[in-house]
């Protein structure tokens, strides 16, 4: 299959007519049963026809993903979530309320004509509204329901800008629009309101601060940042390694001079081993590390930026062929659980404290 490639911006406010046919053309083949990846406020999507059940074999296929990791439908019009979830309950009202359209996934009651091939077999199914225009005008002129994983081969980091979604899906999808880079770089945070108090499933951009501030008490599953709690994650999907990168990833926390000691020294052993390292590093200790290559992920306290560059960073390194990495570690409070949720999965829960 050849992929065609088309450029449409991010979020614009009104799309030219060459934009605007690319899109109508990208919902075509979405309605017609193919592929085609498209960028969100968050991450790249891989988008199919959510209600049809051979669209959602397809995604599994292109992704090479296990069929029981279930896929989250995006909608364009809020009144559209009736449609596919057959319980509507007052807090997903509250929720979608103050954070819709963003960067946040409702699991609720599925309806029955979503297929369980969408929902891995799960009678929930996860609902997002996306913020982004591109998205919206794409997920509309689709017929109104996308299922979407994130764009990237099962295992990778989530596709940030589209050459990383082409590095992945090339040749295996019909076409990919093109929006430039994404502005959160973090998956949505996905909370479940079939429970109560509703619980997170996965930390992203809307905080547990965020929620508790709309809903009140906020549970968040004990998985999202514990290697050894002894129980599944309630999002299936959080179980695999994902956001792995090639190289050997592992987290290094401490007091800062301890954690630059620690890092080139054995970045340095590493190297003498014939290994090519790379260290991960905020602004402030960069100019204390020594490695084969040293990437900045942006300022300590600045979070937004970090969570963004994170996954960029990650596919550096691989392109680079780095195969021994460090990583400073980061805040667990707010955004910063987010980030560190994803880098705890990408190192295999490989931590040192020093
Ligand atoms: O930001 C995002 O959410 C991106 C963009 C493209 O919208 N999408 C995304 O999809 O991250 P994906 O497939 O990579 O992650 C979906 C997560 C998986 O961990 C999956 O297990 C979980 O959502 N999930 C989906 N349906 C679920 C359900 N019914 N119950 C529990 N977890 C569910
Ligand atoms: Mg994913």
């Amino acid at each position: 299959m050849k992929t065609r490639i088309v450029r449409v911006r991010q979020n614009a406010e009104t799309f030219t007519p060459r934009e605007d046919a690319d899109l109508r053309s990208a919902g075509e083949l979405i309605r017609s049963g193919g592929l085609v990846a498209f960028p969100t406020e968050t991450v790249y999507g891989l988008g199919g026809d959510a209600l049809n059940r051979e669209s959602s074999r397809k995604i599994y296929a292109a992704k090479g993903r296990p069929s029981d990791n279930p896929l989250i439908v995006h909608i364009c019009r809020l009144e559209d979530i009736r449609e596919i979830a057959s319980e509507v309950p007052d807090v997903a009202l509250k929720i979608a309320d103050a954070f819709w359209p963003g960067p946040l996934t409702m699991i609720l009651k599925k309806a029955d004509k979503v297929p369980p091939e969408t929902t891995g077999g799960l009678d929930t199914v996860a609902v997002r509204f996306p913020s982004d225009r591109t998205a919206q005008k794409l997920i509309e002129y689709s017929g109104g329901f996308v299922a979407a994983p994130s764009a990237n081969l099962s295992g990778r980091p989530s596709p940030t800008i589209a050459r990383y979604v082409e590095e992945d899906m090339d040749g295996r999808i019909e076409m990919i629009v093109d929006g430039g880079e994404v502005g959160i770089g973090l998956e949505s945070t996905i909370i479940d309101v079939t429970v109560t108090p509703p619980q997170i499933l996965r930390p992203g951009y809307i905080t547990r601060e965020m929620l508790e501030n709309v809903l009140g008490k906020v549970d968040t599953d004990v998985t999202i940042l514990k290697a050894d709690s002894g129980q599944a994650p309630k999002a299936p999907g959080m179980k695999y390694r994902h956001y792995a990168p090639k190289g050997e990833l592992t987290i290094v926390e401490g007091k800062p001079d301890a954690v630059a000691e620690y890092i080139n020294r054995a970045a340095e052993a590493d190297g003498r081993n014939g290994e090519k390292t790379g260290i991960i590093g905020t602004r402030e200790l960069l100019s204390e590390y020594h490695a084969d290559v040293v990437k900045c992920v942006g300022n300590r306290g600045d979070e937004e930026t970090i969570a963004r560059r994170l996954f960029t960073v990650l596919r550096e390194f691989d392109d680079e062929n780095v195969t021994k990495i460090y990583s400073e570690s980061f805040e667990t409070a707010g955004l910063g659980q987010a980030i560190m949720n994803r880098l705890l999965k990408a190192a295999g829960h490989k931590v040192i404290h020093v």
